[in-house]
């Protein structure tokens, strides 16, 4: 039943109908819990909230699989806009993006037009972008593209999934770019193809993943809100005394919040990823996707509606 609920979730992640009507009716059926607002202005708070209790933060500008130059041009403008304003209001921040956002589908000049605008920006306000991964179908041209803007830039990172078979290997390959890494389980619908099926696989892999880049001597952030996942990466760094600036803990915004805390309590890096803007429907399907009991938010938001 939970897998069934889990594809069904996924599969209304990428229809567009639902996604054109999220945009146009804003934040909806207990979205709200997941994504922080509407506009940086209206996130700014609460990164300053999470800052204050010794979170660092990565804001996502909300948007994917977009079909328009105009639109890829706007997302990015969104991403800089972000930037100067972490950067003007003194904010503990980072930004997050999707390849799909910045044109993707639509050319590679298109993206690497887009990417170079905000890295520069980046570079200029001290603020570092790690592109998001998305599905397997995008994943070469994601890590190509992380690959050709890292020779030409510091402030870049990117994302590797632990359900994909081919992740350990994309780990000693891009370990020549001294790459800044945030490691995830994997949130799309894949096939046994190219991802293992079984959960406890993935989590065998991100095992396998989190030792080899951290013993790699490479930044590792570890996205996640499994304890098993956290207490193995505690465990790694203190048998290898890997020192607690070479890595942090990632989580998302509204999720386990007082593990966040906790974390912070222990002496950890903490970063809130904080999802904001108008295009939150696909974001809010694959979290409802990830554990189908949060449709119980979606029923209280329909309900109060
Ligand atoms: P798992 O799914 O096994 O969950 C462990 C426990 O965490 C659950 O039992 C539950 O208690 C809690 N939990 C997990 N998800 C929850 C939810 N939605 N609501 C409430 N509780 C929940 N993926 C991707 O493909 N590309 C990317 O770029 C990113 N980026 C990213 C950034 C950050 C900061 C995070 C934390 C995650 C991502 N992900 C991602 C998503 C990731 O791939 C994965 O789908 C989710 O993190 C869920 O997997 P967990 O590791 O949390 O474990």
């Amino acid at each position: 039943m939970e897998q069934l609920l889990r594809n069904f979730f996924l599969f209304l992640s990428k229809n567009k109908f639902f996604t054109k009507m999220a945009k146009r009716y804003g934040l909806r059926f207990g979205a709200a819990r997941f994504v922080a607002g509407e506009t940086i202005a209206d996130v700014v708070e609460s990164i300053r909230k999470l800052n204050a209790k010794g979170m660092a933060v990565t804001v996502d500008h909300l948007g994917e699989f977009i079909d328009s130059q105009e639109e890829a041009r706007a997302a990015a403008d969104e991403c800089i806009e972000a930037i100067k304003a972490i950067s003007s209001n003194g904010l503990d921040s980072q930004v997050s993006l999707k390849m799909t956002s910045m044109g993707l589908d639509i050319s590679h000049e298109l993206v690497m037009e887009n990417m170079r605008r905000i890295l520069q920006a980046g570079k200029e306000h001290d603020v570092f972008v790690t592109i998001d991964m998305e599905d397997f179908e995008r994943c070469q041209k994601t890590i190509d593209i992380f690959k050709e803007l890292r020779k030409e830039y510091d402030n870049v990172g990117t994302v590797l999934q632990a359900y994909l078979y081919r992740t350990v290997e994309d780990i000693e390959d891009l370990d020549q770019y001294n790459p800044n890494l945030r490691l995830v389980k994997g949130a799309y619908k894949e096939s046994p193809k190219v991802a293992f099926p079984e959960k406890k696989d993935v989590d065998d892999n991100f095992k396998k993943i989190i030792k080899k880049h951290l013993l790699n001597g490479n930044y590792t952030a570890v996205a996640t809100h499994d304890e098993a996942m956290i207490e193995y990466t505690k465990e790694i760094v203190k048998k290898h005394n890997i020192p607690n600036d070479l890595f942090e803990f990632q989580m998302l915004y509204g999720i386990r919040v007082e593990r966040q805390e906790e974390l912070v309590d222990e002496g950890y890096k903490m970063r809130v990823y904080v999802p904001y803007g108008n295009d939150w429907y696909g974001f809010y399907m694959r979290r409802l996707a990830e554990r189908p009991a949060n449709v119980a938010f979606v029923l209280k938001g329909i309900m109060k509606k």
